[in-house]
Parts: C-alpha cells; structure tokens; sequence
C-alpha cells in the first residue's frame, strides 16, 4: 500500500445520549476494528455547544431536533487513531439511518445500537477539517483543559 492510500489518522467519535448505556460495547467495536483511543471525555453539551459543534448542519431542517436531543444528556467523546481513520470510523458506525444499516451494514455500531435517524448511536467526523474542528472543540489544545465535566446527577 502506498502512503497515500494508507494514511494514519485522527478522527472524533461521540457516542450520543441513547448508546451511554451501551459505552463497554461501543468502545469495544474501536479496538475489534484496529484503532486505538488516545483521548476521552465525558461531557453534557449545552445549546449554545451544540450550536457550534454541528456547525455544518446550519439551516437543516433537522438541526434542532439534532439539537434536543444532543443536549438531552451526557455524551462520551473520544479521539479515534488509526489507518485512514476518518474513513473507516464512518465504516464502523454505519449508514445515519440505523434501519438502513441493518439491512447494508448489520454488524455496524448503528444497525446494532441505534434507533432512529436521531438517535444513531454514535457521531464520527465526516472529513479531515471537520475532525480536526470537532477534536479542537472537545479536547481544547489551549484554554481550560476542563470543560463540561459531567456530574454523577447528570447520568441517573
Ligand atoms: S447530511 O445532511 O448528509 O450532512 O446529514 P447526515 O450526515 O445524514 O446527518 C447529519 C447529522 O444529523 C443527524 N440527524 C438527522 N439526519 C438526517 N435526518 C434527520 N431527520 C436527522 N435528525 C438528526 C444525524 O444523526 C447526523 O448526526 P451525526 O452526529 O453528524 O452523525
């Protein structure tokens, strides 16, 4: 394999509030598909968070229910590393629509977790700016290295 065809690289994973319960199982899925974890956070995203992380779905007629239901409840954010990774992480989580997924990709993370079109499960950036804006949002290389830290209130 040339070096372009096989690039390692860095790539965000977000599971999302409806998979929290399904966390040893989703991270599971990273290590059984070859990539590593190399950072982790826990976070409950306000509006305004989730306004400038789903920046690129402005003006989607879906982005405010997108919205709701991010900022429903704690997330877990992870750096994903590994060959080609934006790509293959995509790979891993499936099609957006889990009932899709189920029929095209059974063993993704989605057909096996997710519920509806908003309730997927898992997020994983979609090209190299967005992954290198969505790992700068979560996991700030200057500034407060602390953001958002979930409380145990949070989860129960
Ligand atoms: S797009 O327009 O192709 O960029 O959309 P897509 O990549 O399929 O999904 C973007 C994110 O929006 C969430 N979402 C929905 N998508 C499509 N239709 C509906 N109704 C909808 N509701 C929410 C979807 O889960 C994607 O979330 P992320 O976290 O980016 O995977």
């Amino acid at each position: 394999r040339s070096k372009l065809s096989s690039q390692k690289e860095k790539t965000l994973g977000l599971i999302k509030p409806d998979a929290m319960n399904k966390i040893g199982q989703i991270l599971d899925h990273v290590y059984r598909n070859g990539f590593m974890i190399t950072k982790l956070k826990m976070c409950k995203l306000d509006r305004n968070e989730a306004f400038e992380m789903y920046q690129e779905h402005r003006g989607k007629p879906f982005l405010n229910d997108l919205l709701e239901y991010v900022t429903s409840g704690p997330v877990l954010a992870f750096e994903v590393v590994g060959q080609n990774a934006i790509t293959n992480w995509r790979k891993t989580i499936g099609p957006t629509d889990p009932a899709t997924a189920r029929s095209e990709a059974p063993n993704s993370i989605r057909a096996q977790y997710g519920t509806d079109k908003t309730r997927n499960a898992c997020h994983g950036s979609d090209s190299l700016t967005s992954a290198a804006r969505e790992l700068e949002f979560f996991f700030p290389s200057t500034g407060p290295k602390r953001r958002n830290t979930a409380q145990l209130s949070d989860c129960t």
